[in-house]
């Protein structure tokens, strides 16, 4: 793929490491390309950061057709740039056009853009504990047209954005609600895929969560209403009595790449992880019986993230005492140690950018 490079003349100082927040700040380079029906995937390249000038007619703006990705560039500490499994997000994303009639990327494309744009602006990489690159990947329908169908033409871009901690609260534990009036997504529908949607469709119960003192919500299944499906911006996982517990995929929610990543690591170190069905009403048990051990969301953003707290209706169970669970710990420190280079990567999940 040939990528034209515009430098900007004004580069942007530098933020203040220690201050970074989540997704606020963007680096001074973009990457763009344009697709449509006769020209396919054309035209890469990589632009001062700015803004985009779109018809309002634009597709996207009105049916939402659109799929975006999140990964993040690490820097060690000896001064190289990783990324963590971006084939995955390569496939991911495919996965979610595929559900959105958006046309696929070419896997190697997309990492090789991904590649491209952090390498641009790699001086951006924060190197101050716990901080990142966050790279967000997304492609829009482009076509000025109010009719309800595919678009012909789309734009692809990748952002970057140097971040610290997703939770304000870092590795201390958060507090999650488990909604018993909405629903985020239903099997059949989309919630597999990464897409604007599902995450317009959670604000509502975030919303009345966060006015409730917790973080994020915790979605059971759209039919039943009772089984624990994902929370708002990660995968969950619980530890009952010496077993490894997490959601099935079942189509409704998303196929979580540090979620995978968990998964591997657990069964190394010799947890039996079982992905099923949980009933809430089993964790409430669990919760009464003593046995609900540690409970902890996976994400790119959230890294791995203690739950110190779940309400569900009238009740609130804590868990841990409001610290941090060995597992969840040595899940952070191990996963967190292959992604900044700091330890042996057995599993050829961290990559160089050289
Ligand atoms: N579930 C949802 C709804 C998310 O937004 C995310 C974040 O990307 C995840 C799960 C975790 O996925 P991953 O580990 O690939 O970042
Ligand atoms: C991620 O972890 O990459 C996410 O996309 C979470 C979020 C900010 C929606």
């Amino acid at each position: 793929m040939q990528i034209s490079i515009t430098k900007t003349t004004h580069p942007k100082q530098k933020p203040d490491e220690t201050k970074l927040g989540f997704g606020k700040i963007f680096t001074d380079h973009m990457f763009m390309m344009n697709y449509s029906g006769a020209k396919g995937w054309h035209d890469a390249r990589i632009v001062p950061y700015g803004d985009i000038t779109l018809s309002p007619s634009s597709m996207v703006f009105h049916y939402g057709q659109e799929m975006f990705e999140g990964l993040k560039a690490y820097k060690g500490k000896d001064g190289k740039a990783r990324l963590f499994r971006p084939d995955m997000n390569a496939k991911r994303a495919n996965k979610s056009n595929e559900r959105l009639c958006i046309p696929q990327i070419p896997e190697d494309m997309f990492v090789e853009a991904v590649k491209a744009v952090v390498e641009v602006d790699k001086d951006w990489i924060p190197s101050a504990p716990g901080t990142s690159l966050y790279i967000r990947p997304f492609v829009i329908a482009t076509d000025a047209f109010l009719g309800v169908a595919p678009s012909d033409t789309y734009l692809f871009m990748i952002l970057l954005s140097p971040s610290g901690a997703y939770y304000e609260s870092g590795l201390e534990p958060v507090g999650i609600w488990i909604e018993d009036e909405y629903v985020r997504a239903v099997r059949g529908g989309m919630g597999f895929a990464k897409t604007g949607g599902n995450y317009a469709a959670s604000l509502a119960a975030q919303v009345k969560a966060h006015d409730d003192g917790y973080s994020q919500v915790l979605w059971l299944d759209g039919v039943e209403r009772k089984y624990i499906e994902e929370v708002g911006a990660m995968n969950i996982f619980f530890k009952i009595n010496g077993t490894v517990v997490t959601p099935m995929l079942n189509g409704s929610i998303l196929p979580g790449i540090t979620r995978d990543s968990v998964i591997h690591m657990c069964k190394d170190w010799g947890y039996t992880v079982e992905e099923r069905k949980i009933d809430v009403h089993e964790l409430e048990q669990a919760f009464a019986d003593g046995t609900l051990e540690e409970v902890f969301g996976t994400g790119t953003a959230a890294v791995i993230s203690p739950v110190g707290k779940l309400r569900f209706g009238d009740e609130v169970m804590e868990i841990g005492g409001g610290k941090i669970g060995p597992l969840s710990q040595k899940l952070y420190d191990t996963l967190t140690g292959i992604q900044w280079g700091d330890l042996k990567d057995p599993y050829g999940w961290s990559v160089v950018i050289d």
